[in-house]
């Protein structure tokens, strides 16, 4: 009804306005004197988590996007290899799990059927299992040794928006607590993430006053027939976030890349015209890869792509390519993901509506998958 929407025009819409207070209320409670401790991971023990040699993420949707910048993250500050698997293929290919696997589940419902059934295999197979999930007592929990809650409260919606950039916070503090514990970051380093991490929320209430000009942008493009969208590194992850929502919303073709595989492919597919979404790493980046992504944005630019880069703001080497920029605030290259998926959710959410399609009841598509 419409009180339960609080006044906003769909769930989604109530949903997105939510993403700030979803990463803050993830972290609170979770980090004393500037350093992460989760209680939560009290009943596996240090030693188990001193003597795991690899982490697993099973997980489907959205929730596996999030896994894959916990990836990046956890492999980062933790140093112990992660592989990010789609909950339905990781048990039909005999995986090797050991007492030494720390599997990690991902699901806003913890109902999903595909993630349980992985989760009870990893269990069956002698691995640890922490899951991270936004329902209290739902069935994936009680599976597992250990449960991190995303505190995104009760999410609606199909398309996953809140759930996601909590289930990314949830990550992070995983990451920089077994970082912690097996001594691979440094008190000031872990200090200087936390500090990070706890700075997102304001920035993404920073990044939802430009939904006006977003909300233009879906206007514009109610005929497009396909959308592709860029990413590197922890960009690459919320490129497939943005096509998913695509998808999902305004049943468009939609694709995400990584942007260093364009010249391995899908460059073919670029013709005049073409939407193309590309989500820019900061020109501060260490690794600096802003110059080879801006390099990306001129070849497709030169085959007559149109261009909306979502980018640092005063980002001046972009100007120049791009069609349109959609601005973020400058923030370390892992936490830059949990501000640019925002313009995209906003994207999907504004095409659906300008679409005249249900926001947020999808054709075809359920919250939670209760069957594999
Ligand atoms: C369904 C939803 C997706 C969601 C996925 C995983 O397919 O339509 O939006 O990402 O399930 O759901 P979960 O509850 O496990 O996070």
């Amino acid at each position: 009804s419409a009180s339960e929407k609080g006044g906003w025009s769909s769930f989604m819409a109530k949903e997105i306005s939510e993403e700030p207070d979803a990463v803050a209320n993830t972290i609170l409670g979770r980090v004393q004197d500037g350093l992460v401790r989760l209680t939560e991971f009290e009943p596996l023990g240090d030693d188990v988590i001193a003597n795991i040699d690899r982490i697993v993420v099973v997980a489907c949707g959205t929730a596996a996007y999030a896994g894959m910048l916990g990836k990046y993250a956890i492999e980062a500050w933790a140093r112990v290899p992660v592989d990010v698997e789609l909950a339905h293929e990781f048990r039909y290919r005999n995986p090797i799990l050991t007492d030494r696997t720390l599997v990690i589940s991902i699901s806003q419902s913890g109902e999903t059927m595909d993630t349980l059934m992985a989760v009870k295999f990893a269990s069956e197979s002698g691995a640890k299992v922490v899951s991270v999930c936004n329902t209290h007592g739902a069935t994936i929990p009680r599976e597992s040794d250990a449960v991190v809650y995303t505190h995104a409260g009760p999410e609606v919606a199909v398309a996953s928006t809140k759930a996601f950039v909590a289930q990314v916070t949830a990550l992070y503090l995983i990451g920089l607590h077994i970082a912690g514990v097996r001594g691979t970051l440094s008190d000031e380093l872990i200090r200087e993430n936390v500090a990070e991490l706890q700075a997102v929320p304001a920035k993404i209430s920073e990044v939802l006053v430009t939904s006006q000009s977003i909300k233009q942008l879906a206007h514009w493009m109610t005929d497009t027939q396909s959308v592709l969208f860029l990413g590197r590194h922890v960009g690459y992850p919320i490129a497939l976030e943005g096509a998913l929502k695509l998808k999902e919303l305004a049943y468009i073709h939609a694709e995400g890349f990584a942007a260093g595989e364009l010249k391995h492919g899908p460059i073919a597919l670029i013709e005049p015209g073409q939407v193309v979404f590309v989500i820019v790493p900061s020109p501060r980046d260490p690794n600096s890869l802003h110059k080879k992504v801006v390099s990306n944005i001129q070849e497709i630019r030169a085959r007559g792509a149109r261009v909306i880069a979502i980018a640092e703001k005063g980002d001046a080497a972009v100007l120049p390519f791009a069609d349109e920029v959609i601005p973020i605030p400058l923030a370390g290259s892992f936490f830059e993901p949990l501000l640019a998926v925002i313009p995209l959710h906003i994207f999907g959410m504004e095409l659906s509506a300008a679409k005249g399609l249900d926001v947020d009841q999808p054709r075809n598509l359920a919250k939670s998958v209760t069957v594999e």
